[in-house]
């Protein structure tokens, strides 16, 4: 006798195929359930989420771990904004809030940064792989309407330099490092919510983002925070290593058009075709403060080091109707404007654990040169 699975007894992928693209955005009230929004992307999402959509609330379920910020979110209307400290691996704080509702979830929360991973993956593991299954567990339960994976362009691994090739959508994933392994391992089980469970899920795979508020250990703020101090700015090899930039808002807008538009079980890659070598990143910024490019200091290269992401973003582009409306020059000036004004959010940051880090992976005091 034939079994059916249990997604075809739902309707199955083709069923819920023939569902109309997801219109929640267009409702006068929608609830989003945010994870990770404290910290740099979901925030910047929260905020344009509710600039864009006047009916919007947010439930921003964040654990706040060194990554995560309250001061991020200052400034934004709170009477449409509550935030919960929570973990996305507690099955039951995650299902005490979505029973109160929630039209779509939109998962941020993780430990995102690549050197850490190497330090120890635990962390990775937990949070990236086992809190989203808890949410994809918990957004079934719950009658979620869609869920919104935010990947990374890393899961489909590292590029042949100075080719003509990218990543598109149908790229194999080959993840290098304990963080992109474990990115990876949370899309499989993306996929498999959808395929089995007829979960309506889809994913965005972006490129390195840059902006206001990101967590000065990550490469772009953290050069602007130093050089701005007169400190050196620590370059991992021969910095000739090539990452694809975007402005966050860019981002944020690409993940509000596939929450709203994507196609169910499909995934989008988002890329403002913006290649830069890191050392030309570097040199830019540099330019750009008015400081010498000898405080670039070359430091032993991160192990199994990415050579290259490059990403083809047609997809997005042709069926959402997608375009990044920052380019690399505008996108910079903002955030280095942005870490200008706001010298206290970065000295707050750079304080506790962060100068530990700092001093355990580029062998100085943050702070020293
Ligand atoms: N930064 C990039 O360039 C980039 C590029 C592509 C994709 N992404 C993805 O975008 C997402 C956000 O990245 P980001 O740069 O804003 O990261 P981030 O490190 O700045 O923020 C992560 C947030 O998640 C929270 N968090 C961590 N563990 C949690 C847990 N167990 N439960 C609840 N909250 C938890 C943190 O407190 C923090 O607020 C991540 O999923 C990352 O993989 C980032």
């Amino acid at each position: 006798m034939e079994t059916m699975s249990p997604a075809r007894e739902a309707g199955g992928r083709a069923g819920l195929n023939l569902i109309a693209p997801l219109s929640i955005l267009n409702n006068s009230m929608v609830k989003l359930f945010i994870t990770g929004g404290a910290g740099f992307i979901g925030s910047a999402f929260i905020r344009l989420a509710l600039a864009e959509i006047p009916g919007c609330h947010v439930v921003n379920f964040d654990a706040l771990t060194y990554a995560g910020n309250l001061d991020n979110l200052s400034g934004i209307d709170q009477s449409r904004h509550r935030f919960v400290r929570g973990d996305i691996c507690d099955r039951e704080a995650v299902g005490a809030v979505l029973a109160e509702g929630a039209d779509a979830i939109i998962n941020f929360a993780a430990e995102s940064h690549v050197d850490r991973s190497i330090a120890s993956a635990d962390e990775f593991l937990r949070t990236n792989i086992l809190g989203t299954q808890v949410l994809l567990d918990a957004a079934r339960a719950a009658g979620v309407r869609r869920f919104v994976q935010v990947s990374t362009d890393e899961v489909m691994g590292s590029l042949p330099e100075d080719d003509n090739t990218f990543f598109t959508e149908a790229s194999p994933f080959e993840p290098n490092s304990p963080y992109s392994a474990s990115k990876a391992a949370a899309e499989h089980l993306v996929r498999a919510a959808h395929h089995t469970f007829g979960l309506d899920t889809v994913v965005t795979r972006c490129g390195n983002n840059y902006g206001p508020r990101q967590f000065p250990e990550k490469f772009l703020p953290l050069m602007l925070s130093n050089a701005m101090r007169d400190e050196s700015i620590p370059l991992y090899g021969d910095g000739r290593n090539v990452r694809d930039w975007i402005y966050v808002e860019d981002h944020c807008r690409a993940i509000l058009m596939v929450l709203q538009k994507g196609r169910t079980g499909e995934a989008y890659n988002v890329g403002a075709r913006n290649e830069r070598r890191n050392i030309e990143v570097a040199q830019s910024v540099l330019t750009a403060l008015g400081k010498p490019h000898t405080l670039i200091r070359h430091v032993k290269d991160r192990p199994g080091h990415d050579r290259r992401y490059a990403i083809d973003p047609t997809k997005i582009e042709t069926e959402l109707g997608w375009r990044p409306h920052e380019t690399w020059e505008t996108g910079l000036q903002k955030t280095i404007q942005w870490y200008a004004d706001n010298d206290e959010w970065v000295a707050r940051a750079r304080s506790g654990d962060y100068r530990e880090y700092y001093a355990k992976q580029y062998g100085t005091e943050a702070g020293a040169n």
